[in-house]
């Protein structure tokens, strides 16, 4: 696992952005993992800027980790229209090639056999992204999921619903729901890349890189990955 600190969330943005760019450069086609939350905003825009100045992303595949259940993709807080407004409509990624779980469908249980279908026919994740909860959740996979979970339906935590209750004009109009990739699908990466700032993810932090391993800390799994870069500031770096 390599810890990267750096002075605060522009240099954390732009450190995962060169993580991203170079994968880019090395491999044009590759299919890349992605997450939403206000962590990788800036790494989107970044993005945006790289491909304003001529890189081609047509040839990427995108997986998100996670789409709320209940939500319609033209719902302002649903995942897939964060990713439309902050990234997929400003670069040249073919819209067919963008991947979030459905939160309206009929049939959910489909939905996550078909999801994990997509990835496995895209030939695997290349790279993921990851933010991570303040109770050290990765994707919506909260503490006491399984290691061996692949995409499923989840019950989102109580502390999860509150951290994003600053998204929505009232609690009760947070999804208690969500379709996340399992612990599984985000190890079956290739490569990881988890960023975090703010002293509020400080002991999610300590938990993912030196807690011990256990589905109570879902990060702390990523110990168990070969490939795994963490980029931390120095507020979330605080614990180590
Ligand atoms: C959300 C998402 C996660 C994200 C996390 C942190 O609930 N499902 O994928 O990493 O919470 O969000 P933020 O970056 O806004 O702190």
């Amino acid at each position: 696992m390599n810890v990267v600190v750096v002075n605060n969330f522009d240099r954390m943005s732009e450190e995962v952005a060169k993580i991203m760019i170079k994968q880019i450069i090395q491999k044009p086609k590759s299919v890349l993992g992605l997450a939403t939350g206000s962590s990788p905003l800036r790494v989107y825009k970044l993005l945006v800027e790289y491909h304003n100045r001529g890189a081609d992303f047509s040839g990427l595949t995108t997986f998100n980790l996670d789409e709320y259940v209940g939500l319609s993709k033209e719902h302002p807080q649903s995942y897939r229209q964060y990713m439309n407004e902050n990234f997929f409509s400003h670069v040249n990624i073919k819209p067919e090639n963008t991947f979030v779980p459905s939160g309206v469908t009929e049939d959910p249980e489909e939905e996550c056999r078909l999801y994990e279908q997509s990835i496995k026919q895209a030939g695997g994740i290349d790279m993921q992204i990851l933010g991570i909860g303040s109770n050290a959740h990765i994707g919506f996979n909260e503490p006491g999921t399984p290691f061996d979970s692949i995409t499923q339906v989840v019950d989102l935590s109580e502390s999860t619903i509150k951290d994003n209750a600053r998204f929505f004009d009232t609690i009760e109009e947070v999804p208690t729901k969500a379709i996340s990739m399992g612990i599984k699908t985000i190890m079956q990466a290739k490569e990881i890349v988890l960023m975090a700032n703010g002293g509020s993810k400080a002991k999610a932090i300590y938990g993912a890189v030196m807690g011990r391993i256990t589905p109570e800390v879902p990060a702390s799994v990523l110990q168990l990955h070969p490939s795994v870069t963490i980029v931390v500031d120095q507020a979330a770096a605080s614990k180590l």
